[in-house]
């Protein structure tokens, strides 16, 4: 990959030693990405660290805990590139929020399997641009990145498996899920028109458009939920989102 040429902008490998002769706007938005990890990673693993005593069983508490551990890892291993450029992270993230992602409350073990089949996947499609991306460390960081959350999605696959297992109950439980985190995950992505997303593709950090990506992932999560699931949603993103708002107009009121 050292002699590749990326995004639009046709540029080559960026390392720590040439990082600060790129691109001004390259290098803002390189760190804003690395920022916006470093503070989400961190409240992911916060938010997840209640589901550990949750889980079922002590296979699945090791598994969550193991789950947990890898997030706060995640907070770690981004936060070291930002050292490795005599970054103060903690200056550099004062102002960042975290990712939308964990505004919606994880009440459940229910919610925690569903949220990492659907919404750690969700993460995982992004992981697969940036490992393709200039900036070397960013590249290789996501690349143990992405393979750690390929396992998360795994184990909310099994946990859903094993809820479904339950029959009925467990059907219900996981369709209400499915109804709240879907959105959730297809929300990550973006807004369908975004300037953002247009410059990080000009400079090869990402490839798709946030709407490309959204189609994937739904045409994805789509075929085992409603295969594999016995989950009936809609054909189409928009449909499915009408549908979602809807259904939560009804349960307000
Ligand atoms: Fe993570
Ligand atoms: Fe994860």
């Amino acid at each position: 990959m050292q002699n590749q040429i990326f995004g639009e902008a046709g540029i080559g490998n960026v390392t720590p030693d040439n990082f600060r002769t790129q691109d001004k706007e390259f290098q803002e938005l390189q760190l804003n990405l690395i920022a916006i990890h470093v503070v989400s990673e961190e409240v992911g693993a916060d938010k997840f660290e209640e589901s550990i005593l949750r889980a079922p069983d002590p296979n699945n508490k090791m598994r969550m805990a193991k789950t947990v551990m890898e997030e706060y890892g995640h907070h770690i291993r981004y936060r070291e590139l930002l050292d490795d450029l005599d970054l103060d992270w903690n200056e550099v993230c004062a102002d960042k929020a975290h990712l939308t992602t964990f505004d919606t409350s994880i009440d459940t073990w229910t919610d925690q399997m569903v949220f990492l089949a659907l919404v750690d996947r969700a993460a995982a499609h992004q992981f697969r641009h940036f490992i393709k991306s200039p900036y070397q460390p960013f590249r290789e960081a996501s690349q143990k990145t992405l393979n750690e959350e390929y396992g998360h999605v795994g184990f909310g696959m099994d946990g859903v498996k094993d809820l479904l297992a339950r029959g009925k109950e467990g059907r219900k439980l996981v369709e209400q899920a499915v109804w709240k985190w879907l959105p959730v995950g297809l929300s990550s992505f973006g807004a369908d028109e975004s300037h953002t997303n247009e410059r990080y593709r000009y400079w090869g950090i990402k490839t798709q458009s946030n709407r490309e990506m959204k189609q994937i992932y739904y045409d994805q999560v789509r075929a085992f939920i409603t295969k594999d699931w016995g989950i009936d949603i809609p054909e189409s993103i928009d449909g499915f989102l009408d549908a979602a708002g809807t259904r939560r107009e009804t349960v307000a009121a």
